[in-house]
């Protein structure tokens, strides 16, 4: 444990002391609920805020009820943003009946000056404001504000130390997500993570091995390894510390007690044969790779900085069908980017229908303020992205129906997620390509591998059997 988390540990003891007076005021626990937007990414924070709100004493409830609210903010589009100022919107009359809850506002849109100033300006119920860099110190910050009674605001200009070892809390017992990397060096120029998420920063493949095998020994047996550029891990280490990313893949599969290891994000430009074949030899390692498109266009590609082309991108696919066969590939595509032709939409299409994605992630483009792609003299109006969305929408969703029709009938392993929250005396798995499957079970099948029939296909999700051995 190094000298910051000790000081975080003792931030969080001093809460716990504030969080008990509070409690015996109430007569009654005081309660948290973190609201997460956006990624992964953002939803592995929220299990580390959750984790120290728990250490202070706290105790989850809804959003409605909650004595502690906080939003963990997502800035990737627009309507990320809007759902945020919605909600603070809505909070201001709640806080006049409630006016010692805590409102707390963090992650990649408060990261933004334009956005923190706007919430410290129009906003003033939120009580606490912090960035991306800075998760790890909720408590001080908490503790600031409890004692002093005033709003807490502290955004860092660059990550500092890490934290790693402070309390989290999962969200599911059996499966975690671990960070390998923070941050991007890629400069897509639509993208605003660079600027909120700073520069690429990979942690040691020996701290991330002992977290695998203490999440492990804790019963973890599902690990999703986390990075926005996975296969650029390492790149920023010292030569004795390095390690390529397929290397630290099986390394993590070969952990004892772990059954599956997914990853996510891969950049087509550094995707490597190394990495494909790793894949491809070794079974813990799910076969499904979520590989960002964004345009079919290798001209509009190149004018976002992506450093690839059409033909490298199909490439890839041929390979990863030809040596992994029941692959599974998904991918985000963006539409409406700048100066985008009918052409280029066509180029995108060409695409879809050849790669035969097992799933996409299609979003309309979204300004996002001082990234070079916003100030393009020639942004497409709406209709016409609608237009062209709607397109890509219905090939996509053509496409998946077709890859997820080649499962039908067949018997593959599930881990069971969750009892089925709208029919009752069903539970919802997923399968090595990440598609759910609801099937007849109870609670006591939670965190298990079942064989599965996937009796039919709907679309995005199947219906199943468990298969009676
Ligand atoms: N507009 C629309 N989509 C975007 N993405 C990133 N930035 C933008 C933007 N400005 C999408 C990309 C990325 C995914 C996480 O979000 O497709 O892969
Ligand atoms: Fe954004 Fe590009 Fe980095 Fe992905 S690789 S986070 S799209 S800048």
């Amino acid at each position: 444990m190094n000298s910051v988390e000790k000081e975080q540990l003792e931030y969080i003891e001093k809460c716990r002391t504030l969080i008990g007076e509070w409690s015996k005021e109430k007569e009654r626990s005081i309660t948290y609920c973190v609201v997460t937007f956006g990624c992964q990414m953002n939803a592995r924070d929220s299990e580390k805020l959750k984790g120290i709100l728990e250490e202070t004493g706290c105790v989850s409830a809804s959003e409605d009820e909650a004595d502690i609210l906080l939003y963990n903010t997502c800035t990737v589009r627009d309507n990320a943003d809007r759902k945020v100022y919605g909600r603070l919107g809505t909070l201001k009359e709640v806080k006049k009946q409630r006016p010692d809850m805590v409102i707390g506002v963090c992650g990649c849109m408060t990261q933004e000056t334009v956005a923190a100033e706007k919430v410290k300006k129009t906003c003033p119920h939120v009580d606490i404001i912090f960035g991306t860099h800075n998760v790890y110190t909720l408590a001080q910050l908490l503790y600031r504000h409890l004692s002093e009674k005033t709003r807490t605001v502290d955004i860092w200009e660059e990550a500092k130390d890490v934290a790693e070892h402070l309390p989290v809390r999962r969200k599911y017992p059996f499966k975690s997500g671990v960070n390998i990397s923070y941050g991007c060096n890629n400069f897509c120029t639509y993208c605003i993570v660079p600027y909120v998420r700073g520069r690429e920063r990979s942690r040691l493949a020996s701290d991330i091995l002992e977290e695998v095998s203490r999440l492990s020994k804790e019963g973890v047996s599902e690990i999703m390894l986390l990075g926005q550029n996975v296969n650029s891990y390492g790149h920023d280490l010292k030569e004795e510390d390095r390690m390529t990313f397929a290397a630290l893949l099986k390394a993590v599969a070969d952990t004892e007690g772990i059954r599956r290891v997914r990853f996510m994000t891969s950049h087509p430009k550094d995707l490597s044969d190394e990495l494909i074949d790793t894949i491809a030899s070794h079974p813990k390692i799910c076969n499904h790779v979520h590989l960002p498109l964004q345009s079919g266009s290798s001209r509009l590609l190149k004018d976002m900085n992506r450093r690839y082309d059409k033909e490298h991108y199909l490439e890839l696919v041929r390979k990863l069908r030809e040596k992994i066969p029941d692959v599974a590939i998904t991918t985000d595509i963006i539409v409406g980017y700048p100066g985008e032709t009918d052409e280029d939409n066509e180029e995108t299409l060409d695409v879809i229908r050849r790669a035969e994605f097992d799933n996409a992630f299609t979003f309309q483009y979204s300004k996002r303020t001082g990234t070079p792609a916003a100030s393009r003299p020639d942004q497409i109006p709406q209709e016409v992205v609608t237009r062209r969305f709607n397109k890509v929408l219905a090939l996509v969703q053509e496409m998946s129906r077709k890859r997820a029709m080649l499962l039908e009938g067949k018997t593959l392993p599930v881990l069971v997620e969750d009892v089925n929250e709208r029919e009752e005396g069903l539970v919802t798995g997923r399968l090595e390509n990440n598609m759910s499957v609801h099937f007849k079970g109870d609670a006591s099948l939670i965190g298990k591998y079942v064989d599965v029939v996937l009796t039919e296909c709907k679309g995005f999700y199947y219906i199943g059997e468990i298969k009676n051995v």
